[in-house]
């Protein structure tokens, strides 16, 4: 049975101590590094850039699973794929031309995502679905860490797999925002194949003993 896949996000890591926190997460279970990209115009907060991108690759033994939270990302993959991005994912809400955009990102080298907010309707992605390698499902509104989860996710991610099925697409569910062990069996049991963590992880005491627990749900 494929397992599914934990990435901590960066954004609740002690950005003091990043090149620490890299290390905690190559040395645990986890699969990949989530890495949150907030331009303070799609959403109302800024996260980090290319040169904390390019710092975290000089460390990272696993791949950076790059979100785009910006306006026109077309003119910015391709600056993040030098950093070292190895998965980049944009917003439905923010592309014109969304398949554009994805064959511009699988043509860097890189998996190409979309990502969708809580109230966007799964519909919008039923001429895509085939062509992303990940789906990002926002379960809080993005902008923020430390939200709380919104339950509407749960069936959202079973519309989306019907989708992913039917279209015999390849496409990976990924769940972001407020995920912890409260949530994640019925994440996995509606669809998801990678849950990403931020507070959960990282506010614990022990954040490989979680990673560890995610990934044993
Ligand atoms: C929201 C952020 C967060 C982050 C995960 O825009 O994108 O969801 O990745 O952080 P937690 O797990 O604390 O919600």
């Amino acid at each position: 049975m494929k397992k599914h896949l934990v990435a901590p996000s960066i954004l609740a890591a002690d950005f003091a101590n990043l090149q620490k926190e890299v290390t905690m997460i190559n040395e645990s279970e986890a699969d990949w590094i989530h890495v949150d990209v907030m331009d303070g115009v799609f959403v109302p907060n800024f996260s980090l850039g290319i040169p904390v991108v390019e710092a975290l690759k000089r460390h990272a033994a696993k791949p950076l699973d790059v979100h785009l939270m910006i306006v026109n990302p077309e003119h910015h993959v391709e600056a993040f794929r030098k950093a070292g991005a190895d998965h980049i994912t944009v917003h439905v809400e923010v592309c014109h031309h969304l398949q554009r955009n994805i064959q511009q990102i699988k043509g860097l080298g890189c998996k190409a995502g979309v990502a969708i907010n809580p109230h966007t309707p799964i519909s919008n992605l039923e001429n895509i679905i085939a062509e992303v390698d990940q789906v990002i499902v926002m379960s809080v509104n993005p902008g923020f860490g430390g939200q709380k989860f919104l339950d509407i996710t749960y069936q959202k991610v079973e519309q989306l797999k019907r989708l992913i099925l039917k279209a015999a697409s390849n496409a990976k569910i990924e769940i972001e925002g407020g995920v912890s062990l409260e949530n994640a069996k019925g994440l996995l049991d509606a669809g998801a194949d990678v849950l990403v963590a931020g507070n959960f992880v990282f506010s614990a005491s022990d954040p490989t003993e979680v990673i560890s627990k995610l990934k044993a749900v």
